[in-house]
């Protein structure tokens, strides 16, 4: 039986308009546009203002983007996955959310809460509904409004976020494009240090938790480094291996956007040259399950046909993992 694989076919990604400089942060916290740069590599991040505007707006103005470029009608999607940390709500899902806005109304939906690595676990899910047959249009989206769950006169963690959304649409091949491998990994034990306190079903929300600021993202900042640093650089070695790809085999790595000195470190141990890492930490920060699709949205032009690429993603969780792609179209 002919194997069909779930290849990428087009890219949307939306940004909101306001631009937070570090020069505007250092108004707000004792900080420096010199620390922030020299230690994240981050100028300056997008916030999504607006009375009621959440997660599932920008989410759904990617998708827009994304079926405008494909040149498809929403009514074709049969299943769109949204990784995200800020849902517009509890429940429902925001996956429904964004279905409703962009009338993707034969589509069913369902979120993955993953943190950072979000797009990629709904990503390589989505991929089986494909190669299963089942499914022949599917949609996954990663984005997060970082702005809501973060303290800004805390400047050990308000000047790393940002807010944005990307979506990717994937398609049936029986060529040999698409997702080829992917390796994702979990350890519960992480969550120490990366979580939000209060507001889950361990800690409802009340005057007390709100008043201690437990509803704002709690990082320990230098621990969540060193397991992010060692295992996305680790986990991208091991798929390389895995699928016996040398670095001059690789064109692009996909990394998470959460500090530009684990970028470098996971490029070192992957062998590739600065010029084959995919960057905009400098321009949005750190937009959580957004970075990935939001990478591959401001490089789509410069992706070719047969590009073989690693996604590699870090987050809270701790989750982590890293997808080989085999690039499918020429923009
Ligand atoms: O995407 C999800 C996964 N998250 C990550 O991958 C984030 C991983 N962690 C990091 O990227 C880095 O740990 C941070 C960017 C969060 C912090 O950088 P760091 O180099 O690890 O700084 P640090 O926490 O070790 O702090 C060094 C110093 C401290 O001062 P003292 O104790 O040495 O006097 C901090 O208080 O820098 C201070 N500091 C700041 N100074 C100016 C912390 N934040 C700031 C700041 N501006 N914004």
């Amino acid at each position: 039986m002919t194997k069909i694989r779930a290849a990428i076919t087009a890219v949307g990604g939306f940004l909101p308009d306001f631009v937070l400089s570090n020069k505007e942060l250092e108004k707000l916290v004792d900080t420096t546009d010199e620390w922030i740069l020299s230690r994240t590599g981050i100028s300056e991040r997008r916030i999504l203002k607006g009375e009621g505007k959440g997660t599932s707006d920008m989410c759904a103005e990617a998708v827009k983007v994304l079926c405008a470029k494909r040149g498809i009608d929403p009514m074709e999607i049969d299943l769109l996955i949204c990784g995200t940390v800020t849902p517009d709500f509890p429940f429902p899902a925001t996956a429904n959310v964004i279905c409703d806005k962009v009338g993707a109304k034969n589509a069913w939906g369902f979120d993955v809460a993953a943190a950072c690595s979000g797009f990629m676990f709904g990503l390589v899910t989505a991929s089986k509904f494909i190669e299963t047959g089942t499914h022949k249009k599917v949609v996954v989206v990663g984005g997060d409004k970082m702005s809501s769950i973060i303290d800004y006169s805390d400047r050990a963690t308000c000047v790393i976020f940002g807010d944005g959304a990307g979506a990717v649409l994937l398609e049936p091949t029986t060529e040999e494009f698409g997702i080829m491998d992917s390796i994702l990994k979990t350890d519960g034990s992480g969550r120490q240090f990366l979580h939000q306190k209060s507001g889950g079903s361990v800690s409802p929300a009340t005057h007390e938790t709100v008043d201690a600021k437990q509803h704002f993202v709690y990082q320990e900042g230098q621990a969540v480094f060193k397991f992010a640093v060692t295992n996305m650089a680790e986990v991208s070695a091991e798929i390389m291996d895995k699928n016996n790809l040398k670095p001059d085999d690789i064109a692009w790595l996909v990394p998470h956007q959460a500090n530009k000195r684990i970028i470098d470190a996971t490029a070192n141990r992957m062998g590739l040259a600065s010029e084959k890492v995919m960057l905009n930490i400098q321009k949005y920060g750190n937009t959580t399950a957004g970075t990935l699709p939001l990478c591959l949205f401001d490089y789509e032009k410069q992706l070719k046909k047969g590009d073989n690429i690693i996604l590699a993603a870090f987050g809270g969780g701790f989750t982590w993992g890293a997808v080989y792609i085999k690039w499918a179209y020429n923009s």
